[in-house]
C-alpha cells in the first residue's frame, strides 16, 4: 500500500459567502483567533503526515504563496527588538523549501476541476484532498484519522459527518450500505441533492484520500450540480472501479466559508487557548450583557 504523502488545497475559491472581507482579501487568508484559515488547514495535513502541499491557487491568492516564504524585513525586525519567541513561532511554523507546490486554476470551473489541475504535481501515487474552508478541532488530526483507516481498508476515503435533514442540500452526501465502527460501504454519493431527496444525512465534509485513477475520470470534464466539474460525481465512478468507503471522524468542525462558522471557529477555538479564554469569557459575558 502507497503511503499518503502529498496532500491538495482548491484554495481558487472566490468566498462569494465571505463578501466584502473576501473581495480583497483571500479568504483563506482571514485569520481565525491569529493565523490565516490556511495555516489552520496545513497544520491539520501536516500532523497526518503529509510531506507536500499543493496549493491550486487563482487569480488574487499570492499573499498565500508570501505567508509561507520568509518576510525577511519582518524577521530582521523581530530579532533586533529581542522578540525571539515570536520570531521563532513565524519561522519555524514555515514549511521547508520544496515542500509547497503552487498550481493555477486558470478558470473556475468547480472542485473537480482544481483537483485535476493538481494531476501532474500528485503524478501516480494515492493524495489527500483538504478543502481550505473547513476548519476541524479533532485529535488526532481528521486528516490523520483518515489515514490511519486508509492504512486498514486502502482504497479511497471520503470524510463525512452527520448533518440536519434540513442542511443536506448544501453538501456532497454519501449513500451508506453496511456500518463497521465509524468506516461506512457506500453504494453511491451526490452532490448537493435538493432538498427532500438526499439519500441519507451522511455530508461530505471535505477531506478525502483518493486514488490517481481519479484524474482519468476528472479528464472527461464532465459537468453536475452548479454546471460545474464536481469532484463527488467523479468520486461516485471510480466508486464503480475501487474500494471506496466513508469515514465517520471524530471531532468538530467549522465552516468558515460563512460568516457564522467563522464567528463561531473564533470563539470556540480563542476559548480553547490557554493564554486566551478567561479574557474571551469576561468578554463574551460583558457583551452578551450590554446587547441585553
Ligand atoms: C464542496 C463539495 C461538497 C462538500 C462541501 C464541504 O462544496 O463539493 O461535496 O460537502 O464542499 O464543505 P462547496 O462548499 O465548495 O460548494
Amino acid at each position: 500500500m502507497k503511503p499518503i504523502r502529498k496532500a491538495v488545497f482548491p484554495v481558487a475559491g472566490l468566498g462569494t459567502r465571505m463578501l466584502p472581507a473576501a473581495k480583497t482579501v483571500a479568504k483563506e487568508m482571514l485569520p481565525v483567533v491569529d493565523r490565516p484559515l490556511i495555516a489552520w488547514v496545513l497544520e491539520e495535513a501536516r500532523a497526518a503526515g503529509i510531506e507536500h502541499f499543493i496549493l491550486v491557487t487563482g487569480r488574487g491568492k499570492t499573499a498565500m504563496e508570501d505567508y509561507f516564504d520568509h518576510q525577511i524585513e519582518l524577521e530582521l525586525t523581530l530579532k533586533e527588538k529581542g522578540k525571539t519567541e515570536l520570531l521563532e513561532q513565524i519561522v519555524s511554523a514555515l514549511p521547508k523549501e520544496g515542500e509547497v507546490s503552487y498550481v493555477r486554476q486558470m478558470a473556475p470551473h468547480g472542485l473537480g476541476h482544481a483537483v485535476w489541475c493538481a494531476r501532474d504535481v500528485v503524478g501516480e501515487e494515492p493524495f489527500a484532498v483538504l478543502l481550505p474552508d473547513v476548519i476541524v478541532d479533532a485529535e488526532p488530526s481528521c486528516l490523520a484519522q483518515a489515514v490511519k483507516a486508509y492504512e486498514h481498508v486502502g482504497g479511497n476515503i471520503v470524510v463525512v459527518e452527520q448533518v440536519p435533514e434540513s442542511e443536506t442540500h448544501k453538501y456532497g452526501i454519501v449513500t451508506p450500505k453496511s456500518r463497521n465502527g465509524r468506516l461506512i460501504q457506500m453504494s453511491g454519493m451526490v452532490e448537493k441533492p435538493p432538498q427532500g431527496s438526499a439519500p441519507s444525512n451522511l455530508s461530505v465534509l471535505g477531506r478525502y484520500i483518493l486514488q490517481p485513477e481519479i484524474f482519468p475520470i476528472l479528464s472527461a470534464q464532465e459537468r453536475g450540480a452548479g454546471n460545474e466539474i464536481q469532484l463527488t460525481d467523479a468520486m461516485a465512478r471510480l466508486m464503480q472501479q475501487q474500494d471506496f468507503h466513508a469515514y465517520d471522524y471524530e471531532g468538530r468542525s467549522y465552516d468558515c466559508g460563512d460568516r457564522l462558522g467563522w464567528l463561531r471557529a473564533n470563539l470556540a477555538l480563542s476559548l480553547k487557548r490557554p493564554d486566551l479564554q478567561a479574557a474571551v469569557r469576561s468578554m463574551v459575558a460583558e457583551e452578551m450583557a450590554r446587547a441585553g
